[in-house]
């Protein structure tokens, strides 16, 4: 413990407890408040571990004089001996005692700080960021960062009694194409070059695998200059692995023990192992979104059948276009969606390209926004459908097999908080699984990866690479919890010749490939394992064990929604000097 003058902790704060009681203590901390009554002066003192009450006397004046300056957030070293206290607090740990000071040595002052340093104060988001070093004071804040290094420590430990080796990879990186866009890094040497700091390091770790590494992991910052949201910040940490001589069920199988593991230890919550493993195309059709939430029903239902020859000519053209009239039934709904609540769910499908929304309350009058279109028969057809009872409302989207999965998946999760259905101490695991190998990207008018260029199609439709690309399936999986994206991976291409052609069908010429990632089909043709992996979210796990809805909170320095860090001011302006060594201008 710490040594301050002639004084050395002793002991932290919030350990002090009743069997501590006539023991002479040191402690340190900061003062959480002080209250003078006249004759004794009561002070609260925290460090990390907790807060607790120091008492002192006006019998000692010199110490009474100095105890009367102590001020919110000035830094202390106290002697004293642990009493029992008369009045006892059962809120917090050490209520049940108090020190009763005889030394006291203010280490520094404190001017008034600009937040208050107590849980749960909700002064708003950009006072926390500008002060985040006093926003890390609070006790919830630090819990979180100590959580966060538990998570760390047993994810080491797991993957080093599983023969994993932790291996550092580049930050100054190659530029590459697909993916987000990149955080570039001006070079001073070469004139007109940047390097790009990684998105993820999943080159790398496939070359490791080439180089023979067998088993490489690593808890490492990615960088990526995306549009951001509530599980987004431009700079954060994935725990990345890479495997050889393994196949998916090898990764999957692994990774369910280590999120077994995780769970045990960080809330003690037991996850029934094997995993659910749900394919692209299931998740799809039940729940339009390739995370689905398990934690609840409402799943999407397809109509086609019943509504095909209805007279409302929206349906039946649907039907007859090839695409699809698709529903969800929103249990108990009638009496929580109000007329004005009906705009805002409209406006809101309408955020996810959905041209409209149609509603069927099951009530009395059976109302609907199509009244005029629907017979009360075909609306019975609609609730028998969806197995409604009294007091639901069905939700009905006609579009694109797409546009109603995305629209109407959202409108699940949203409906889902609406009603507050869910559960926040249940988990629901699964693994999503064969996902498409390309999407088509309408800007670019060309395929994409769906995962990443280097994931292996599952063998069987391979043939279907170049004559139907949207029906090759590929093999990469997500781990999905509770709704969120946790992580993803995929077996590897481990051919030169099959790289080659994925390139090809992402539209990249020979040439462009070469220049791109000569280095990397090089390196497949001089021996590579079979091989695959994955990388998972660590701030989003850390969201996850700790309950924490905003993803800033569970980082020490996080950026805001926006991408700057609030504290240091980044991104700044940098001196001309410093932009003409690295020969760019900036035209302002
Ligand atoms: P992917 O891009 O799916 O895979 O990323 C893996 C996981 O990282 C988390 N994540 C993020 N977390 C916070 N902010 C972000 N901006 C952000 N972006 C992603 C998610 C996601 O599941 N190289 C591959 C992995 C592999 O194939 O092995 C990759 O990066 O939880």
């Amino acid at each position: 413990m710490g040594t301050m003058g002639k004084l050395r902790r002793t002991m932290y704060c919030g350990d002090i407890r009743k069997e501590h009681v006539g023991q002479e203590v040191v402690l340190m901390g900061w003062v959480q408040r002080s209250r003078n009554l006249g004759k004794l002066i009561f002070t609260d003192i925290r460090d990390i571990r907790g807060i607790c009450q120091a008492v002192f006397h006006e019998d000692d004046a010199a110490l009474f004089a100095l105890a009367k300056d102590l001020k919110n957030e000035y830094v202390v070293a106290v002697r004293g001996v642990v009493r029992e206290r008369s009045s006892k607090n059962t809120e917090i740990p050490t209520g049940e005692i108090e020190v009763e000071v005889s030394e006291l040595i203010i280490l520094d002052t404190a001017k008034t700080p600009p937040i208050y340093i107590k849980d749960g104060d909700n002064v708003n988001e950009e006072m926390r960021l500008k002060y985040r070093y006093l926003d890390l004071r609070k006790p919830e804040m630090q819990q979180k960062l100590i959580n966060r290094s538990k998570l760390t420590k047993c994810i080491r430990d797991f993957y080093h009694e599983h023969n994993f080796h932790e291996i550092e990879t580049p930050m100054l990186a190659k530029s590459t194409p697909e993916g987000a866009r990149d955080y570039l890094v001006p070079s001073r040497l070469y004139e007109g070059k940047f390097y790009a700091l990684p998105q993820s390091p999943q080159i790398f770790k496939q070359l490791l695998m080439v180089s023979g590494m067998d088993r490489y992991f690593q808890i490492t910052k990615c960088f990526r200059d995306e549009d951001l949201r509530a599980n987004r910040q431009p700079e954060f940490t994935q725990i990345d692995v890479e495997m050889s001589f393994v196949d998916e069920d090898d990764v999957l199988s692994i990774h369910e023990k280590l999120v077994k593991k995780l769970f045990k230890e960080m809330v003690k919550y037991d996850v029934p192992l094997p995993l659910h493993r749900m394919t692209y195309e299931e998740a799809m059709e039940r729940f339009g979104v390739d995370k689905p939430d398990l934690r609840f029903g409402m799943e999407l239902k397809n109509l086609n059948e019943i509504l095909k020859d209805s007279s409302f000519n929206v349906f039946s053209n649907t039907v007859a276009n090839g695409n699809v009239i698709r529903a969800i039934n929103f249990d108990e709904g009638d009496a929580l969606v109000s007329k004005k609540g009906m705009k805002k769910l409209e406006e809101f499908v309408k955020d996810y390209g959905a041209k409209g929304l149609i509603h069927v309350r099951y009530n009395e009058e059976k109302d609907s926004s199509i009244d005029k279109f629907l017979s009360e028969e075909e609306k019975d057809r609609i609730f028998s459908a969806m197995g409604s009872k009294e007091g639901d409302i069905v939700f009905i989207i006609a579009d694109t097999f797409s546009t109603t999965s995305h629209a109407l998946g959202n409108l699940r999760n949203h409906l889902a908080k609406m009603a507050d259905v869910v559960d926040p101490n249940q988990y629901e695991v699964l693994w999503i699984t064969d996902f498409p190998l390309f999407e088509y990207d309408e800007e670019e008018e060309r395929y994409v990866a769906k995962h990443h260029p280097f994931t292996s199609p599952k063998m069987e439709d391979i043939d279907l690479l170049e004559s139907n690309p949207e029906k090759v399936r590929s093999k990469a999986y997500d781990l999905v919890i509770n709704g969120e994206e946790m992580g993803g991976g995929s077996i590897r291409i481990n051919n030169s010749e099959l790289q080659a052609k994925m390139f090809k069908a992402l539209g990249f010429t020979k040439e462009k490939a070469q220049e791109q990632f000569g280095f990397l089909i090089e390196a497949l043709s001089y021996g590579t394992p079979p091989h695959g992996g994955i990388a998972f979210g660590l701030d989003r796990m850390v969201q996850l064990f700790t309950n924490t809805p905003n993803i800033r909170d569970v980082i020490a320095f996080p950026k805001t929604q926006s991408a700057i860090c609030l504290m240091t001011e980044a991104p700044s302006l940098v001196s001309a000097d410093q932009l003409k060594e690295v020969h760019l201008k900036v035209d302002k």
